[in-house]
């Protein structure tokens, strides 16, 4: 690779290099750490998007410190002005940065001191980073929830949009990747939706077990100072106080269920990636993706692939992979806190700016997709697509199933040997299998009938799918968010 030429800036006098500041332990410590060990303990690269939940939570501790009486009023007031000047920094974009200060705990609290002296050195009395860090991973769980169950809406409305164009669409079922039975396309789409329903309940529960305040746990004992923790929990919005200190600060249970609802829900995706794909063959043809959600080849100027959907499809491996990383990590740790448990961060993040970018780009995807309604219809009734309805038919004229469904076998075995299709036999041909074909057995297996047929709720009857578009209606609404 070619570097690029520098661009010389006159320089001032360089500045002084800084002496690297202390570390808070450094009382005990007679030897500064190497710096390959400092290297690897840190965890600023990726815990400081922490940054708001920590300076929220070091805001609520002071003044939780101050109704405690630990804090007097113009000292609570002089932390809680310094930590809105450092999240300033923060939000601006100017905050110091410095990685030798491990985690983004130190480095805001070591901003605040330098900014309002030595009264900041108050703000962590009777708090652990233990406490805080699971405190400000708390915090931003339900903030990414809500973000999450957002995107998640958006790809549900897509779906249903699509699904309400094509609720009379005849499309082929398919079992083992075999034309199976007639379906509608918007039923198949609708499927989907219901998926990612139970994806949004399952994060909005995730959600609702993890909102619980861990401040006040201290690094494992609980905190030693009169600290109202009820008091506190109402302050930063959470439904409760936790009530074991040592499982506060070292359980990640809620990290591992969001990831395994992040899983489910690539798990979901992937197919619903994979049926596009798919489809997007030439030997099925159902589907063209817009240029604007495909690329081409660098070679084969006749390509179009679909990068977008094969990519949503592959991305659940590294959603899966995040989960068994996080469960890993956890397994057999000793109570209470163990630096193992730092490792939670980076699957976690990953696989949430993995399912964002998902959420992203699955909705304007699905809605610039031309479904091929017309091959669709064409190969609908194909290959005995109605077989069943035929043996149907003779149920409806009193014969058992299992009688119907060997006669109808037959049926099948000889329209193979002669290269024809159901509809190509007549009557007298049918009636050689059974008397009780007559001559309505013409209009009970066409797609149609077959379509018409399964109006049981759930089914792929247009009117039965037009109910289920109608609840999935429901389901994104306002009052169910
Ligand atoms: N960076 C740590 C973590 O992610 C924060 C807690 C650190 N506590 C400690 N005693 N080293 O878990």
């Amino acid at each position: 690779m070619k570097r690029r030429p520098r661009t010389r800036r006159p320089r001032k006098t360089p500045p002084a290099p800084e002496p690297a500041p202390a570390k808070p332990w450094a009382g005990r410590f007679t030897q500064a750490a190497h710096p390959a060990a400092e290297r690897f303990t840190a965890s600023l690269a990726f815990d400081r998007r922490l940054w708001p939940y920590d300076v929220t939570g070091s805001v609520a501790w002071a003044e939780a410190l101050g109704r405690a009486g630990l804090l007097s009023a113009s000292e609570r007031d002089a932390i809680v002005t310094g930590l809105a000047a450092v999240r300033e920094e923060l939000a601006s974009g100017t905050f110091p940065f410095r990685p030798e200060l491990e985690d983004i705990h130190m480095n805001v609290e070591r901003r605040l001191q330098e900014l309002v002296g030595e009264v900041g050195g108050k703000l962590h009395t009777g708090r652990s980073r233990n406490d805080q860090i699971v405190l400000d991973e708390r915090l931003y769980l339900k903030d990414i929830l809500g973000r999450l169950r957002d995107g998640l809406r958006r790809v549900q409305e897509a779906l249903v949009a699509r699904a309400a164009e094509t609720l009379e669409a005849p499309l082929p079922g398919y079992t083992h990747l075999q034309r199976a039975q007639p379906i509608v396309l918007a039923h198949h789409l609708l499927a989907y939706v219901f998926m990612l329903q139970r994806d949004r309940e399952r994060l909005r529960d995730c959600g609702a077990r993890a909102d619980v305040l861990p401040l006040g746990a201290g690094a494992l004992a609980g905190t030693a100072f009169p600290i109202d923790r009820e008091a506190l929990a109402k302050d930063l919005g959470f439904a409760a106080a936790s009530p074991n200190s040592l499982d506060a600060v070292s359980d990640r249970d809620y990290v591992v269920e969001f990831l395994a609802a992040g899983a489910i829900c690539g798990m979901h995706l992937s197919r619903l990636a994979a049926d596009l794909t798919l489809w997007a063959t030439a030997e099925f043809g159902f589907v063209e993706f817009s240029d604007a959600f495909a690329t081409g080849s660098s070679i084969m100027p006749q390509k179009k692939n679909p990068d977008v959907a094969e990519l949503i499809r592959g991305k659940s491996g590294r959603l899966y992979g995040n989960l068994q990383a996080v469960l890993t990590t956890m397994k057999g740790l000793p109570l209470a806190y163990n630096s193992d448990m730092q490792e939670d961060k980076e699957p976690w993040f990953d696989s949430v700016d993995t399912l964002e970018a998902i959420l992203a780009v699955l909705p304007p995807m699905l809605a610039s997709l031309t479904f091929r309604t017309d091959r669709m219809r064409r190969v609908a009734g194909e290959n005995f697509a109605t077989a069943t309805d035929l043996a149907d038919y003779l149920v409806r004229k009193g014969l058992p199933f299992r009688r119907a469904h060997e006669v109808v076998g037959r049926v099948v075995r000889l329209a193979l040997d002669e290269g024809k299709g159901l509809e190509d036999l007549g009557l007298a041909e049918l009636r050689r299998f059974s008397p009780l074909f007559d001559g309505d057995v013409k209009d009970a297996i066409t797609v149609e009938a077959s379509l018409r047929a399964r109006a049981v709720t759930g089914g792929t009857a247009p009117a039965a799918v037009r109910r289920a578009l109608a609840q999935a209606r429901v389901l994104l609404g306002p009052e169910r968010s």
